[in-house]
């Protein structure tokens, strides 16, 4: 029998008894993608997906993205004999919410543990609803209208403090993208835009600036709005892209850790 259990108080559900087979059954699916949107992180252990599970299971829940034409599943590992981008997945290792530099987000994102790090190597997220829920009301007040301007630069800014011309040119070759800092759905759900990518709020100075998005993302990363995932091999995470912060944590580059990815087409942009 399929069962769900809260992963924190706050947010995340693990989902047991359920069967690859069970995936063909459009009712199984509605209550998954039902606790999916109202918990933003939905974990099925050891289910063990191959590609063409995991590309059926994530059609299920909309379009995949198509990261280059007819790719639909990659691979997220830090070595770069597999995969393409291992670079920039160092960014990883930061809190991050995916896509903030485009105007509509992916939806959601389904990750399948295939080889997992002896050591380290877990996924961590952040519910950007309950950490925008739970602040006082003064504060809800003061951040409304606020802008936020989104920066590939400031993300890999963490990764190499002092990047070279050449590597600056690359990341201002990518355009950035403004959102509100508090985001109003069309269903009325509210939750914070920030992290990694998180490059200044604008028509503020930049210290005060940088305090205040520092100091929000110390808020929602804290234990009582966080989940720590350490994974399984077969283990399928899909996290809710538009609310959910989400960072890597250290791993030995030189180990197994393999994960597949798959991503799902977003229908609302950031406001
Ligand atoms: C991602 C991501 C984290 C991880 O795939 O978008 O941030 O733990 N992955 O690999
Ligand atoms: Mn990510």
């Amino acid at each position: 029998m399929i069962d769900t259990t809260a992963l924190t108080p706050a947010f995340g559900v693990g989902v047991t008894g359920l069967a690859i087979d069970d995936l063909h059954d459009d009712a199984v699916v509605s209550r998954l993608v039902e606790a999916l949107k109202w918990r933003g992180v939905l974990l099925i252990r050891g289910l063990g997906l191959d590609d063409d599970a995991q590309l059926a299971f994530s059609r299920k829940l909309g379009t995949v993205v198509q990261a280059a034409p007819g790719e639909e599943i990659f691979t997220v590992s830090l070595d770069p004999s597999k995969a393409r981008s291992a670079e920039y997945l160092k960014g990883t290792f930061h809190w991050h919410i995916d896509d903030t530099t485009n105007d509509v987000p992916a939806k959601a994102t389904m990750l399948t543990a295939r080889h997992v790090a002896m050591v380290g190597g877990g996924t961590e997220f952040a519910s950007t609803y309950a950490a925008y829920e739970n602040l006082p009301e003064s504060e809800r007040k003061r951040y409304e209208g606020l802008r936020v301007v989104h920066s590939f630069e400031a993300a890999q800014r963490l990764v190499h403090p002092d990047p070279t011309p050449e590597q600056l040119a690359v990341y201002r070759s990518l355009p950035t993208h403004e959102t509100s800092l508090v985001w109003q759905r069309r269903d009325g759900r509210k939750s914070l835009v920030i992290g990694a990518t998180a490059d200044h709020i604008v028509g503020m100075r930049p210290d005060e600036s940088r305090a205040l998005l520092d100091e929000l993302l110390a808020w929602t990363t804290q234990d009582r709005f966080s989940y720590t995932h350490e994974w399984t091999v077969g283990d399928v995470v899909i996290w809710d892209n538009t609310g959910m912060l989400h960072r890597a944590l250290p791993y030995d580059p030189s180990s197994e850790r393999l994960m597949r990815r798959t991503t799902i087409v977003g229908d609302e942009a950031w406001s």
